[in-house]
């Protein structure tokens, strides 16, 4: 993707110009950000993956005020179990389309101007006339694009950020919207961290939600700990504790002072060690989400004969990513150097590989290749 290129997805800014003055910083609004878009599933097509146990849906029913307001429940949904689509005020949300359809996949890579290490998912709304999650506040940004029907946004810079109590969900008690704006098909309205925003459909409604991952300091500690856990022994070695010098005790349960010397010492080696660091870090970043599970091929001589004729590419749920070091594929880390290094890293850019990029890989390498294949992540052409 050129990063100085404007963009009709950004309303004519370029991917570098969004980054330097709206991304985690303030709201943008775009008009027919696609123009004459249409939604990439209809409604049949989303309550049915609504019914699946690996899609995570959630709904939000909203009753007359008179009987006390909001309801939540967690999906699956039977076709059956959906209320009425005459009765208005309730909204389905299905998180993670683009793991399931390659289309929506596809309308997600649009914004991969932000690192793949940040993208989190798309997540489809359907809501019937005035349904809505409330008026409310995320953590992480988004870009909210109309696909189908309309959805009045009011939106608010918000110091208050209590929230209303007794109630199934995150709601504002004290919402003040600044600005409002219907969105039609193709719109899109991007919103940074914390910013407050309430939408309400008018009619039938479908939205399109990309979402950011946004790690927090205690999650990526954790989990890198325990990834560094286990090269433990490798990163410090075994070095035993010494203390030639320990002198006799009186008081015989005080831990010495000393041990405890030695324990930090251990564990600022095993901190300082950048390589398994950021095989660490790779690996927990490519992981794939809990609810993807990677059907594998037998492994046959045809397969590798594929790929050498069609070229490859990831399979939509694969994550992969790079450091200077490695190269990391769900959850997995290798090294690679020279021209290998270079074309595994454009098939995690560009998400594939021409036959003739294939051509060019190492014997190694395009080992590697046929095993990933193998277990479902790449795909021949
Ligand atoms: C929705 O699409 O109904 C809600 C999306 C959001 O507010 O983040
Ligand atoms: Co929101």
């Amino acid at each position: 993707m050129d990063i100085t290129q404007p963009l009709p997805l950004l309303g004519g800014l370029s991917p570098q110009q969004f980054m330097n003055t709206h991304w985690q910083k303030k709201p943008l609004l775009v008009r027919q950000a696609i123009p004459d878009f249409k939604p990439l599933l209809d409604r049949a097509e989303l309550f049915e993956l609504a019914a699946s146990e690996d899609v995570q849906t959630r709904m939000v029913i909203q009753t007359p005020s008179a009987t006390a307001g909001w309801h939540f429940k967690h999906g699956p949904f039977e076709r059956r179990a959906l209320p009425p689509l005459k009765q208005p005020g309730w909204t389905m949300l299905l998180q993670g389309v683009d793991l399931h359809h390659d289309a929506v996949h596809a309308l997600m890579n649009q914004f991969r101007f932000v690192p793949d290490a940040r993208l989190d998912d798309l997540m489809i709304s359907y809501a019937t006339d005035q349904g809505g999650v409330g008026p409310h506040y995320d953590s992480y940004d988004v870009f909210l694009l109309q696909a189908h029907g309309k959805r009045r946004w009011r939106i608010g810079r918000q110091k208050d950020l209590s929230l209303q109590p007794d109630v199934p969900l995150k709601i504002l008690a004290n919402f003040e919207p600044e600005e409002e704006y219907l969105l039609e098909p193709g719109d899109m309205l991007y919103l940074p961290p914390l910013y407050a925003h309430d939408g309400i459909a008018e009619g039938e409604c479908m939205t399109y939600s990309i979402g950011f991952r946004i790690p927090n300091r205690a999650e990526v500690a954790r989990e890198l700990l325990q990834r560094l856990a286990e090269d433990a022994e490798e990163a410090v070695g075994l070095t035993l504790y010494q203390d030639p010098d320990q002198m006799a005790v009186a008081q015989p349960a005080e831990i010495p002072s000393r041990m405890l010397e030695f324990a930090k010492d251990a564990l600022r080696d095993a901190l300082a060690d950048d390589q398994a660091f950021g095989r660490g870090f790779g690996e927990y970043m490519t992981e794939p989400k809990p609810s993807v599970w990677f059907e594998g091929v037998e492994p046959t001589d045809g397969l590798a004969e594929l790929l050498n004729q069609t070229g490859c590419r990831l399979d939509r749920r694969t994550r992969m990513m790079f450091d200077a070091q490695h190269i990391f594929i769900n959850g997995e880390s290798f090294t690679a150097s020279g021209r290998d290094a270079g074309l595994m890293r454009a098939l995690a850019n560009g998400r594939q590989l021409s036959a003739d990029e294939v051509g060019q890989l190492s014997a190694q390498a395009f080992e590697l290749l046929v095993s990933w294949a193998e277990s479902g992540w790449v795909l021949p052409g």
